[in-house]
């Protein structure tokens, strides 16, 4: 059996936008029924796990989970620039609340790609008031929850333009673009990133401006949440002749990023698969090699090598706050974690601190742009009636929860 440490988070992870349904003030809601959209369906209600949050944390807690992330929407906390809803507020201290009386630990995401339409239209990320406005946001939502949240992250993967843009998946021009295109009606922004029109592609700088400054705010409020952020880490690998542009894409999209967290609690390590780089970027998953549901390689080992990265260049403790595939073959979702954790087992035993292992996902929910054909979920939700079947990978992740280890 290959052991974890005592009190390591076992869980699943979800964002506010992909399952709670009904996000009308955010961008995404807007670039879903922009004419020309690239999104192949409307999030719509989604899983309406705005509503039915406690039976999936029961469900949850039933499997033998311990953790849960998921996120608190920032378009329905300030639906208008300075309105802060109490409501909204209230809601998501209800969902922190529904995870403690359950045994679960909450480890909560504030900022999911999705932002809050105002913020979109007045330039996104590349407004210079960005980072403030961010913190203001992160201030208040410590203020309501914090004394309840022992994990908080800031941004969920906000290297992920910067990845795209340098292993040459959208163009390198998209990088310095303007934000805020959830206003725009020309599809063609959309096309820039798997999760549509309107989120970052700013640079490191902007991004750990708002990231120093929201920690600050939520370090300032009451009890003590460990806080960082959650990164998207690619296994990025030089195939022949691309070593060059490897490091440089290695750099740039992984190693800067995992720098910011050296002055953070612990950083989130997000690993699905790997991408080769060759000299002129990256190469096409070769003829015959299994791939999942996005196109993506099935390469359980990015877990391991990716946790071992950032370990080593972040110097903090890890939390694993996704991993997983999209899959209807739910057997192969179990080989692919069952290998996955195997690598993660190793680095515990090599000594590296990590703190827990959350799945992506919970529910099969809103793939970006994809829609709801990318099932990545360890329970089906019904479209139409959102009825819940847990499937078999759950129960199998349940039992490695409750060994605390592979059996
Ligand atoms: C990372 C993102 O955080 C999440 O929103 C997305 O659904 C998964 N990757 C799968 O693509």
């Amino acid at each position: 059996m290959s052991q974890f440490p005592d009190g390591f988070l076992w869980g699943a992870a979800t964002a506010p936008h992909q399952v709670e349904g009904g996000n009308v003030n955010s961008d995404m809601w807007h670039a879903e029924w922009a004419k020309g959209s690239h999104f192949a369906e409307p999030s719509g209600d989604a899983c309406d796990h705005y509503h039915r949050y406690p039976e999936d944390m029961t469900l949850l807690a039933d499997l033998g989970l311990n953790a849960y992330r998921f996120g608190v929407e920032w378009s329905r906390i300030e639906p208008e620039e300075g309105f802060f809803s109490r409501a909204a507020l209230d809601h998501y201290r209800r969902m922190v609340g529904a995870c403690l009386e359950r045994g679960i630990t909450p480890v909560v995401t504030l900022s999911h790609f999705s932002t809050p339409r105002w913020f979109a239209a007045a330039g996104g990320w590349s407004n210079d008031a960005a980072a403030d406005r961010f913190a203001r946001y992160a201030g208040r939502v410590a203020a309501h929850l914090g004394d309840l949240v022992p994990w908080m992250s800031t941004f969920n993967e906000p290297n992920l333009v910067s990845m795209m843009v340098h292993i040459g998946l959208v163009p390198a021009a998209a990088r310095d673009e303007p934000l805020g295109r959830s206003n725009s009606t020309d599809p063609e922004p959309a096309r820039q990133s798997d999760s549509g029109a309107a989120w970052p592609s700013h640079s490191v700088d902007v991004m750990a401006t708002a990231h120093r400054k929201a920690v600050e705010a939520i370090k300032s409020g009451p009890g003590d949440p460990a806080v960082g952020w959650t990164l998207a880490l690619v296994d990025l690998q030089p195939a022949d002749g691309g070593e060059q542009r490897w490091r440089a894409v290695r750099q740039s999209a992984l190693l800067d990023w995992l720098e910011v967290s050296r002055d953070d609690d612990f950083v989130g390590v997000q690993t699905y698969t790997r991408e080769r780089i060759g000299p002129d970027g990256i190469l096409p998953v070769p003829e015959g090699v299994a791939t999942t549901q996005t196109g993506w390689e099935v390469y359980p080992e990015a877990l391991g090598h990716t946790v071992r990265l950032a370990a080593e260049h972040a110097r903090v403790p890890v939390l694993v706050t996704e991993n997983g595939m999209a899959t209807a073959d739910d057997d192969a979702r179990v080989a692919y974690t069952c290998a996955a954790l195997g690598g993660l087992a190793g680095c515990v035993a090599d000594g590296v601190d990590v703190r827990g292992y959350l799945h992506w996902s919970l529910l099969d929910n809103f793939e970006w742009t994809s829609g709801y054909q990318m099932t990545f979920g360890l329970i089906a939700v019904d479209r139409t009636t959102f009825e819940r079947t847990v499937k078999p990978s759950a129960r199998w992740l349940g039992k490695v929860a409750r060994a605390n280890g592979l059996t």
